[in-house]
């Protein structure tokens, strides 16, 4: 009851934040409005059949107070072909003038600032999607159209209590840093279950591989079968597409015991986590004092990627150089990526020792296998790794050798000296590394805890999520 009392309270207080006043709806609606029809006359000018529209939270109505995000599309005739999303964008920037920069993804797009909103501008088609896409954007004039239909106008300020939620756990953006929630799924989730409280009540007792069904009559099993994806929402618009399928199981997990949490105890950090204050001297006290090893690769850029494309680069590398330390038997117990996303990276592992014995004992095969014992003898007879053996225990032949690599910093420098190549990290990202990296450990990190680094670090330390007690 009490519980009950206080989420009242704070309910208001977050929506108060989160709830674009008048004067800001007014100035973003004027903005839409304005562009819309400037640059639909552009279009036609330039002789092509396609007009301007706003789309995204700002046609929905559930964009959060502050955001200066705005998602125009120039929606093309079906009857072009892919030829025409490149007239339709030269069309923007001419609208926009300078200080456009061009981005790819499936599909380019543009994105510039403009009268102080950040503005995407995105070419697609009008199509049926049941009817086969021409292009990825094409969905989306037809999720505006479904939200609008479908989601009340009480039911905005539930989708931006749950964004807001999102973004304060961590899971908010299906981009690939986060692998979260997009704006439209939490949408999705809002009319599927009326309510925010209704979202974290369903998501509470949600299983893996879960299906939300908002058509109604999904065939959960065959779902489950054809997306294989940890959290399931069919696109109403779509049924070929998953909305969640950015979703990692991590965001996913975290999201669930999240939801637990805040139904048990509402409070305002699960919206706005307090930033602790974190000092340059406290954290090389907590790397001086940890038992484990901090090893971090620090990588300069002068040529960043778009966020997807280098997060999916960190991302692999990441992974790459955290199997590399475990095949040579350092114990990993975590890694992470971090990135300013304008010109420096940092790849952080910590390992429970980055030195380990330098002998180890290894195991032969069984003496009865004839074959493998002659190929086992050969390989250390005569090697001078062997120190000891090959001897025979039991049934199984073993040697005792010396290892390569004994040391975590050295094993990562000599696989980067190739830029990571040869153990998998992808070609842009390992020419960069080829041009420079450092690989540093414990406080050698020093130099570089400022600013959102700091914070990160002091984070991936504490390594626990900053709602949980
Ligand atoms: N979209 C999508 N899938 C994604 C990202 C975007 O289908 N992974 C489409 C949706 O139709 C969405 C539109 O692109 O409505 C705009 O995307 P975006 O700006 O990323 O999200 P918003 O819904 O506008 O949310 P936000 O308030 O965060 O901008
Ligand atoms: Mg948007």
């Amino acid at each position: 009851m009490d519980g009950r009392v206080e989420w009242g309270a704070l309910r208001g207080k977050i929506l108060e934040r989160v709830t674009p006043g008048e004067a800001e709806r007014r100035l973003i609606e004027a903005f839409c409005e304005r562009t819309e029809r400037e640059l639909t006359a552009r279009l036609r000018e330039a002789g092509l059949r396609a007009v301007a529209e706003v789309h995204g939270s700002t046609a929905h109505g559930t964009w959060l107070s502050g955001e200066r995000d705005v998602d125009i599309f120039l929606v093309l005739d079906p009857s072009y072909g892919r030829d025409a999303l490149q007239r339709a964008l030269d069309v923007a920037k001419a609208y926009v003038g300078e200080g456009w920069t061009e981005a790819y993804a499936e599909h380019p797009y543009i994105r510039a600032v403009v009268e102080g909103f950040d503005v995407e501008f995105v070419p697609c088609f009008r199509v049926d999607p049941r009817e086969g896409l021409i292009s990825a954007t094409d969905r989306t004039p037809l999720h505006t159209r479904f939200v609008n239909a479908r989601l009340p106008r009480a039911g905005q300020d539930e989708v931006r209590l749950l964004k807001q939620f999102a973004r304060g756990i961590g899971v908010y953006g299906a981009e690939v840093k986060i692998g979260g929630f997009s704006g439209y799924l939490c949408e999705l989730l809002v009319i599927r279950f009326g309510s925010f409280e209704g979202v974290l009540g369903a998501a509470a007792g949600w299983r893996r591989g879960e299906v939300v069904d908002i058509a109604g009559g999904a065939e959960r099993e065959e779902l489950k079968k054809r997306f294989r994806d940890p959290l399931i929402v069919v696109d109403p618009v779509d049924p070929g597409r998953n909305v969640a399928s950015p979703v990692t199981d991590t965001a996913l997990w975290t999201f669930v015991a999240a939801a637990r949490a805040f139904l048990r105890k509402p409070e305002e950090r699960f919206f706005y986590p307090e930033e602790e204050p974190v000092s340059p001297e406290a954290l090389l006290e907590a790397l001086r004092g940890r038992e484990s090893n901090l090893l971090f690769v620090v990588i300069e850029d002068d040529d960043v990627d778009v966020p997807d494309i280098l997060w999916g680069q960190l991302y692999k590398a990441e992974k790459a150089l955290a199997n590399l330390l475990r095949k040579r038997e350092f114990h990993v117990i975590r890694s992470a990526a971090w990135s300013d996303e304008a010109s420096r990276h940092i790849l952080v592992f910590e390992l429970e020792s980055a030195a380990i014995p330098g002998v180890v004992k290894l195991k032969g095969p069984p003496v009865e296998m004839a074959e493998s014992s002659e190929r086992f003898l050969r390989a250390h007879l005569n090697a001078d790794s062997t120190v000891s053996g090959p001897w025979i225990e039991g049934r199984r032949w073993w040697v005792e050798t010396r290892r390569k690599q004994t040391d975590a910093s050295s094993l990562l420098s000599s696989a980067l000296r190739d830029g990571g190549r040869g153990v998998g990290v992808s070609r842009r990202l390992s020419d960069k590394i080829a041009q420079g990296y450092q690989v540093l450990m414990d406080e050698e990190i020093a130099g570089h805890l400022r600013g959102d680094f700091a914070r990160f670090l002091h984070r991936f330390l504490k390594g626990r999520p900053v709602w949980l007690d």
